[in-house]
C-alpha cells in the first residue's frame, strides 16, 4: 500500500489548493493586505510596543501555519490508492492492521424504485451531534407528489450523551412519545425506521450491534449490544405506544435511499456532518463475510477510521494532533477528525489560538473562551468562512469570544477557516474518489456513471464544501461522470424508504414464492411421477390405452464392432437438419457433414415439398462430397413418432415439435422419401433403417460402451428409447432377445395423468402451440417450450407488480423471444447477474436489480422442475430394466443428447441427482453423445448390412 508522503508545494499550487470556486488567490489576498498594511487598533498595544510581529509579519506567520493544512494532489491520489487497497482488504474479509476501514455490508440490496409507499416513523440519532430527530414520513409512491414530513427536533443532554446507555435509550423513547403526543396519527400500526449513525454490525434488517461509538457520545453499556433490542426495550418501558421498530441503518443508507431518482438510480451516499462517512452498493459476491453470490448490497464504508494505523502520518498537522488528544476517543477516527463538522471548529480553535499566541492575531492576545475547548463551532466557522457574509459578522463571532479583532484579523480569520475547509472538502474528494474507483472496478465499466447523494449540515451550510469536492474528484477519478445529488429531508426520508422496501421486498418475495411453488416438487411428488411412469411403459407394452406409445424399433442389438463401410445419414427432427457420410473402418468411425437448413415455411408446408427439399439437400452433399451416382446404404434419423413394421419401415403417427408438414401423417416416411428421390430421377438411393434419435443416440453411445442400453433426449424435444425383453412387447412376435423400444415419452401425460403438476403457465404454452392438448410432458421439459414457460411467468410476476415496477411492454408479450438459451445463460454461474441484465436489456425489458435476481429464480425454478421430472423419467426407465432382469443391483449407461442437456450449467447434474434418489439401486452413467444420432442411424444401416450379408452367405 502507497505511504502518504510529506511534500514541499508551489507557489501555484499552493493558489490552486486553498481557493474555493471563484474567490481571488490567496496569496494575492496577502500581497494586497501586505501592501495595504495593518491598521493598528485603538487600546491594543502595538506590536513594537509588545515585541510583536508586524502586520506584514502576521500574514507570514499565518501563511505559514497554513502551508500544514494544504495537500497536494498526490497526497490525495495516495490517500485515494491506500483506502481503496484497505476497502478491498477488508471487503476480502482479510483481518490485516492496514485495514482500517471496516466495510460493513447492510441489510439493503436494492435502491428505491419509487413506488414505495405508507406512513413510516423515523427516529434519527447520531448524525447531527446533540441532537435527536423524529419524523413522520408519508411516502405516496409514483403517483403521488411529495409530502413534507414531520419533524421535531430534540437535544440530547451531554450527560446523556456520556451516561448509561439505557438512560440514552429512555430518552429516546421519551422524544417519540412526546412527538406522537403532539402530533397524533391515525394508525395503530406504527412502524418505525431507526438511523443509527455509528458503526454497526448488522445481522439483519433489524438487528444491529455496535462496534463503538463515535463523535461526542459515549454511552456505557451500548458497544457490542443490538442497539434495535435496546430501543424496543426502551419503547416498552415507556409503555405509551405500540411502536414495531422494522428497520435500523447507518445515516450514509438513508441519505442514499431518499434521494429522487434521477435519471439512474442513486448508489452512493455520502455524508459530512457531525462526522463523515459513505455507503455504496457493492456486487454481494465480493463481500467476503456474507455467504450470498448474487444481487448487490449496501456496504457501509466507515472511512471515518481511516488512518487510525496511521497511514495519513504525512497529512496530520500539529493541531490534528492536539484536537485528537482532547477528543473523548484519542488515536480513533482520525480522518473523521480532519473532515466532520464536530471537529473544524475545533480546529479552527487551535489554530486561531497559536496564531493569537504567536503575536499573529488579535494583537497577540487570547481569551479564555479561545483556549476553551467547543468555543467555535461549526455554524461559527461557516459564517466566517462564508465570503457573503461581511466582516462584521465575522468581527461579532471573534468579539463573542471575548477576542479584540484588529482589521485584517478578520479577513486572516477567514482565511484559516479556509484552509481547514478546503483541506476537509478535498480529503473528503480523495475518500469519495476511492470508493467510485472500487465501483468502477467492480462493475468493470471504463466511463463510470454515476448519482452520488450527498447529506448532513456540512453541505447543507457551506455550499463550496461541494464545488470544491466535485473540483477534486474530477481530477482524481477523471474517468468518472458524478452527478451529486442533495438527499430529500436529510436521511428521514431515506429511512422510511428502507422501511418501505423492506415490507415491499418481504411481500413481493410472498408473490414470487406462490408463483413459483407449483414449479417446486418434492421427493413424493417425484416418485409418483415415476411410479406413473412405470405403469404406463407397462400398458403401452401391451398394447392397453396409455399415453406411452412404447414403439418398436425392431433394433435388436447394439454394435458388436464389426460393422465396416461407407454409409450415408440423414438426421431431421432437431435444431439442424444434417446429411452425413460415415465411414466405419477397422480403426474407428469418421464423419463427414454438412448442416441444412428446413425454413418454417417447408416444415409446415406440403410433405412433398418437405421431401423433395430433403434430397434437394443429399443431391447437393452427394456432389459436393464427389458421391455423386454411388448408392450408398442410407440410415434415417427421423426423431418423430414412427409406428414401425420393420427396420425400413416407419408410418409417422403425429408430428411433433415445430413441425406440421401436411399429407405425411399415417404416411410411411420411408416411401415419402422414395418418392421423393424418384421425381429426382438422377439419384439413387438405398434407405435401409428409419431410426429415431433417441436410438441413434443409444447406438452411437453403445458403439463405445456396451453397456449403453438407454438413449434420451432433451433438446427441441425430449423423448428415451430403451432395451426392453422382447416376451414384454406384445405387438411382435417372439419371445426371447431384446428390442429397442423407442417410448415416445414426450406424451406421458396427453391423458390427463399429469394434471396435478401442471401449471396454468404450461396451460397457457399448450393453448398457443400448434399441437394442443399432445406432448405434455415433453412441453415441461424441452428447450421448445421452457422459454415460453418462463415468459408466461414473467408476464404474470409482471401483472403482479413484482417484476419491471408492473410495467408490461409489448415485447415480453412476443411469442418465443425468451429463447430457452437464455436459461442456460442466466444461469451459467460465471456469468451470472450481468447475464441476465445483457439479456434482458437485449429484449428491451427495464431492469432493476431485484429483477434480475427474479428472473434469474424463475429460470432455475422451470429449468430445475424440467430435469426432475426427466430425471423422474429416466428412473422409471432404468428400474424397468433392473426389474425385467430380476437384478438386485442394475449397471447401465444412458446415451444423451439435445442442446438443452448440453448447454444448461446444471441441467445435467439434477437429471443424475433425481435418478439417483428414485433408483437407488441402479448406477447409472450419462455418456453424452458427441457425434449426433446421424452416427446412430449409420451403425445400425451398418448391421443390418451385416445381418443381410450374412443371410444371404
Ligand atoms: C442431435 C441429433 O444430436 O440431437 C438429433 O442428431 C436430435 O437428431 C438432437 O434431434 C436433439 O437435440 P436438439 O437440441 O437439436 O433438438
Ligand atoms: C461516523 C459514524 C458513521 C456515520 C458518520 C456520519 O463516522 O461512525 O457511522 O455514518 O459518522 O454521521
Ligand atoms: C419429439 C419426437 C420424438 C423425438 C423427440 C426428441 O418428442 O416426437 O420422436 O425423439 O422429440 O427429438
Amino acid at each position: 500500500m502507497p505511504h502518504i508522503e510529506r511534500e514541499e508545494l508551489t507557489p501555484e499550487e499552493s493558489d490552486q489548493l486553498l481557493l474555493p470556486g471563484g474567490r481571488p488567490p490567496l496569496w494575492k489576498h496577502m500581497e494586497s493586505i501586505g501592501a495595504v498594511g495593518l491598521q493598528q487598533r485603538e487600546g491594543v498595544p502595538s506590536c513594537s510596543q509588545k515585541g510583536l510581529p508586524c502586520p506584514s509579519d502576521s500574514s507570514e506567520l499565518v501563511l505559514e501555519c497554513l502551508q500544514q493544512f494544504k495537500v497536494t494532489q498526490t497526497q490525495l491520489q495516495q490517500i485515494q490508492t491506500s483506502l481503496l487497497g484497505s476497502m478491498e482488504q477488508a471487503l476480502g474479509g482479510q483481518a490485516s492492521p492496514a485495514s482500517t476501514v471496516r466495510m460493513l455490508p447492510t441489510y439493503v440490496g436494492s435502491t428505491p424504485h419509487g413506488t414505495e409507499q405508507g406512513d413510516f416513523l423515523v427516529l434519527e440519532l447520531g448524525a447531527t451531534g446533540a441532537s435527536l430527530r423524529v419524523l413522520w414520513v408519508t411516502l405516496m409512491g409514483t403517483e403521488g407528489h411529495r409530502m413534507e414530513p414531520r419533524s421535531q427536533e430534540f437535544v440530547i443532554p451531554p450527560e446523556v450523551m456520556l451516561g448509561p446507555g439505557q438512560q440514552l435509550f429512555d430518552f429516546a423513547a421519551h422524544c417519540l412519545s412526546e412527538f406522537l403526543d403532539a402530533f397524533p396519527v391515525s394508525t395503530q400500526d406504527l412502524q418505525l425506521g431507526f438511523s443509527f449513525s455509528f458503526p454497526c454490525h448488522q445481522t439483519g434488517l433489524d438487528r444491529s450491534t455496535l462496534i463503538s461509538w463515535t463523535k461526542g457520545f459515549r454511552c456505557s453499556g451500548v458497544e457490542g449490544h443490538d442497539v434495535v433490542q435496546l430501543l424496543r426495550d426502551a419503547i416498552k418501558r415507556q409503555g405509551a405506544y405500540n411502536i414495531d421498530v422494522v428497520a435500523v441503518v447507518n445515516d450514509t443508507v438513508g441519505t442514499m435511499m431518499g434521494c429522487e431518482p434521477g435519471v439512474g438510480p442513486c448508489e452512493v451516499g455520502l455524508v459530512v456532518d457531525t462526522g463523515t462517512n459513505a455507503c455504496y452498493m457493492e456486487e454481494a459476491r465480493h463481500v467476503a463475510v456474507l455467504d450470498e453470490d448474487r444481487g448487490r448490497v449496501c456496504v457501509s464504508v466507515e472511512w471515518g477510521s481511516f488512518g487510525d494505523d496511521e497511514a495519513l502520518g504525512p497529512v496530520l498537522t500539529t493541531f490534528d494532533h492536539a484536537l485528537d488528544r482532547e477528543s473523548l476517543n484519542p488515536g480513533a477516527q482520525r480522518f473523521e477528525k480532519m473532515i466532520g463538522g464536530l471537529y473544524l471548529g475545533e480546529l479552527v480553535r487551535l489554530v486561531l489560538a497559536h496564531l493569537a499566541q504567536r503575536g499573529a492575531l488579535f494583537g497577540g492576545c487570547t481569551s479564555p473562551a479561545l483556549l476553551s475547548r467547543g468555543s467555535i463551532l461549526l455554524q461559527h466557522v461557516t459564517e466566517m468562512e462564508d465570503p457573503l457574509a461581511g466582516a462584521a459578522r465575522v468581527h461579532a463571532i471573534l468579539q463573542d469570544l471575548g477576542l479584540s479583532v484588529g482589521a485584517s484579523d478578520a479577513e486572516l480569520v477567514r482565511y484559516v477557516c479556509t484552509a481547514v475547509f478546503t483541506r476537509a472538502a478535498r480529503l473528503c474528494a480523495a475518500a469519495l474518489a476511492a470508493v467510485l474507483s472500487r465501483l468502477q472496478h467492480s462493475r468493470e465499466q471504463q466511463m463510470l456513471q454515476i448519482a452520488v447523494a450527498t447529506g448532513g449540515r456540512v453541505f447543507e451550510r457551506h455550499p463550496s464544501f461541494l464545488s470544491i469536492l466535485q473540483e477534486t474528484v474530477m481530477l482524481l477519478v477523471p474517468e468518472c461522470d458524478v452527478s451529486f445529488i442533495p438527499s430529500v429531508d436529510g436521511g428521514g426520508r431515506g429511512v422510511a424508504m428502507v422501511t418501505a422496501v423492506a415490507a415491499r421486498l418481504a411481500a413481493h418475495r410472498r408473490l414470487l414464492e406462490e408463483t413459483l411453488a407449483p414449479f417446486r416438487l418434492n421427493r413424493e411428488q417425484l416418485a409418483a411421477v415415476q411410479a406413473q411412469m412405470q405403469e404406463a411403459m407397462a400398458k403401452g407394452l401391451q398394447g392397453e390405452a396409455s399415453s406411452l406409445r412404447m414403439l418398436p424399433t425392431y433394433v435388436r442389438a447394439t454394435p458388436d464392432g464389426s460393422e465396416r463401410g461407407d454409409f450415408l445419414a440423414l438426421d431431421l427432427g432437431g435444431t439442424n437438419f444434417r446429411v452425413l457420410l460415415v465411414r466405419v473402418t477397422a480403426g474407428g468411425v469418421q464423419i463427414t457433414s454438412q448442416v441444412y437448413s428446413i425454413p418454417e415455411c417447408v416444415a409446415q408446408g406440403s410433405g412433398q415439398q418437405l421431401f423433395d427439399h430433403i434430397v434437394d439437400c443429399i443431391v447437393d452433399f452427394q456432389q459436393k462430397q464427389g458421391l455423386s451416382g454411388q448408392s450408398l446404404p442410407l440410415g434415417f434419423t427421423f426423431s418423430f413418432p414412427c409406428r414401425q413394421l420393420g427396420l425400413d419401415q416407419g408410418i409417422l403417427l403425429n408430428w411433433t415439435k415445430g413441425f406440421n408438414a401436411s399429407d405425411c401423417e399415417g404416411q410411411d416416411v420411408v416411401c415419402l422419401l422414395r418418392e421423393a428421390i424418384g421425381r429426382k430421377q438422377a439419384v439413387k438411393l438405398n434407405v435401409v433403417a428409419i431410426v429415431n434419435d433417441t436410438v441413434g443416440t443409444m447406438m452411437s453411445c453403445g458403439y463405445e460402451d456396451p453397456r449403453c442400453e438407454v438413449g434420451l433426449i432433451v433438446g427441441t424435444g425430449t423423448n428415451a428409447c430403451y432395451m426392453e425383453e422382447l416376451r414384454n412387447v406384445a405387438s411382435v412376435a417372439g419371445d426371447s432377445g431384446h428390442m429397442c423400444i423407442n417410448m415416445e415419452w414426450g406424451a406421458f401425460g396427453d391423458d390427463g395423468s399429469l394434471g396435478l403438476l401442471r401449471t396454468c403457465f404450461d396451460a397457457n404454452v399448450d393453448q398457443a402451440s400448434i399441437n394442443p392438448g399432445k406432448q405434455s410432458f415433453e412441453k415441461m421439459i424441452s428447450g421448445m417450450y421452457l422459454g415460453e414457460i418462463v415468459r408466461h411467468i414473467l408476464l404474470h410476476l409482471t401483472s403482479l407488480g413484482v417484476l419491471f415496477r408492473g410495467q408490461q411492454t409489448q415485447r415480453l408479450q412476443t411469442r418465443d423471444i425468451f429463447k430457452t438459451k437464455f436459461l442456460s445463460e442466466i444461469e451459467s454461474d460465471s456469468l451470472a447477474l450481468r447475464q441476465v441484465r445483457a439479456i434482458l436489456e437485449d429484449l428491451g425489458l427495464p431492469l432493476t436489480s431485484d429483477d434480475a435476481l427474479i428472473v434469474l429464480e424463475v429460470c432455475q425454478a422451470v429449468s430445475q422442475r424440467a430435469a426432475q421430472l426427466c430425471g423422474a423419467g429416466v428412473a422409471a426407465v432404468v428400474e424397468k430394466i433392473r426389474e425385467n432382469r430380476g437384478l438386485e443391483e442394475l449397471t447401465v449407461s444412458v446415451g444423451v443428447d439435445g442442446t438443452l442437456y448440453k448447454l444448461h450449467p446444471h441441467f445435467s447434474g439434477l437429471v443424475a441427482a433425481t435418478v439417483r434418489e428414485l433408483a437407488p439401486r441402479c448406477a447409472v452413467t450419462f455418456l453424452q453423445s458427441e457425434d449426433g444420432s446421424g452416427k446412430g442411424a449409420a451403425l445400425v444401416t451398418a448391421v443390418a448390412c451385416r445381418l443381410a450379408q450374412m443371410d444371404h452367405v
